[in-house]
């Protein structure tokens, strides 16, 4: 194999091969696959998240790479530089909602791969290690918050903590973990990588509407989730008088609505959505004992999003008591809005311009793990365009090019921190 210095590399006209990395896509997407749809379920830490990782390490396995597993299931697989040191790493997830697509998280993981194995059919040894992982519980939809296995790999919170996290099905984290076989022994907080890249599909429609190839992306907006519980009296439906009631459902919906009304006062780009609501006992003639809800609000100006949480709140509060009935919250997930390192944007801009792709920055609507990494290392991410900017949704697609597009740049990028 070919030494290749800072000084003498040549890699400007080196491309990955999309056939390998839409295989691997495909083969992926086969684990926890959804029937009749091209998406697939594989929610943290079920049977379906561990045969995914299982086919995933396998193939990092086979390229020889040196694979960590971590106390909180992060995997990361490193190939040797020409000299020793942290690596530039790049990486996302290969958990997914239950009715997820095949390329949220999963592209930045299987591109990933194929960059190492692209520069090991090449016969280069990058100047500095390039790894490539995959997060735990990017999702944070069975265990909350989102983007936890990036988290605790920052040290922002324990792993004591961590491993106590309940599921929405009443499993305990560090249960689930050992019992897929991934509760592993890498040190944690790990050592912070020289950098990090992440190629994502952008699961808006930004990038397709204004016919743009590639996002230089930003930073993250704020993320604030809450979990609302509201009790109230249990009756029956025919003959409890509308005076009569406590009905925490009401509540539930007046807030949801009001979580839309307040997203339009505070205009573009306040969103807000009530994702879950369980009613109990959930049966068409009883007023509802009980209304469980969340609450997912997002900005990217962190002063907005404080304001847009107190009316929330202010809103369930007094709606609650207007009902009779009681009102816990709690906070399931808070993350500020994240900027990601000038140098990683201007070079991922440079890198698509330099390939011939039209590029713009924009700030990433969704949670990644990018964000959580850039608290320890020059972050950055690489967007490519989704169709109808539909994601969550086993309808999701980005086409062939524009992976391969992606990767091309998310190559590039990699090489050029390597140097750096
Ligand atoms: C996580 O992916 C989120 O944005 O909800
Ligand atoms: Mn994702
Ligand atoms: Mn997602």
């Amino acid at each position: 194999m070919t030494n290749v210095t800072a000084e003498n590399l040549q890699t400007g006209d080196l491309r990955i091969d999309i056939d390998r990395l839409i295989d691997r896509l495909g083969a992926l997407a086969e684990i926890g696959a959804i029937e009749g749809t091209e998406g697939c379920a594989r929610l943290a830490l079920t049977d379906e998240d561990k045969r995914g990782r299982d086919l995933v390490v396998g193939w990092m396995r086979d390229r020889d790479l040196n694979v960590t597993i971590d106390a909180i299931g992060n995997v990361i697989a490193t190939m040797a530089g020409a000299t020793n040191g942290p690596p530039v790493m790049c990486g996302s997830h290969i958990d997914t909602v239950r009715t997820g697509g095949r390329y949220d998280g999963n592209l930045g993981v299987l591109a990933g791969l194929e960059i190492i194995e692209t520069l090991r059919t090449a016969g280069i040894t990058p100047p500095r290690p390039l790894a490539v992982g995959f997060f735990s519980d990017e999702e944070g939809a069975r265990f909350p918050p989102d983007m936890l296995g990036s988290l605790v790999y920052v040290g922002a919170m324990s792993v004591e903590e961590a491993h106590g996290i309940e599921s929405i099905d009443g499993a305990l984290l560090g249960e689930e973990l050992e019992r897929i076989g991934y509760l592993g022994p890498a040190p944690l907080p790990a050592a912070a990588p020289h950098a990090f890249v992440e190629l994502h599909i952008e699961q808006g429609p930004v990038l397709e509407s204004e016919g743009i190839k590639i996002g230089a992306v930003t930073g993250v907006q704020g993320i604030s989730w809450t979990e609302v519980e509201v009790i109230g009296e249990s009756n029956h439906a025919g003959t409890t008088p509308m005076a009569l009631r406590k009905d925490p459902g009401l509540v539930a919906f007046q807030t949801a609505s009001f979580v839309r009304e307040l997203t339009l006062e505070l205009g573009h780009p306040q969103v807000g959505t009530v994702g879950r609501i369980e009613l109990h006992p959930n049966l068409i003639n009883v007023v509802p004992a009980s209304a469980t809800f969340t609450i997912d609000i997002r900005h990217t100006d962190n002063n907005v999003l404080l304001e847009a949480e107190r009316r929330v709140d202010e809103f369930l509060r007094a709606a609650a008591a207007a009902e009779g009935v009681t009102v816990q919250t709690r906070t399931l997930a808070r993350f500020d809005p994240v900027t990601f390192d000038d140098r990683v944007i201007d070079l991922v801009a440079a890198t698509a311009a330099a390939q011939g792709l039209s590029v713009m920055r924009m700030p990433s609507g969704a949670g990644h793990d990018a964000q959580m990494l850039s608290r320890v290392c020059p972050t950055g991410m690489v967007f490519v365009p989704s169709v109808d900017g539909i994601s969550h949704n086993p309808a999701e697609y980005t086409a062939p090019s524009d992976l391969e597009a992606g990767a091309n740049v998310l190559l590039h990028v990699m090489l050029e921190l390597a140097r750096s």
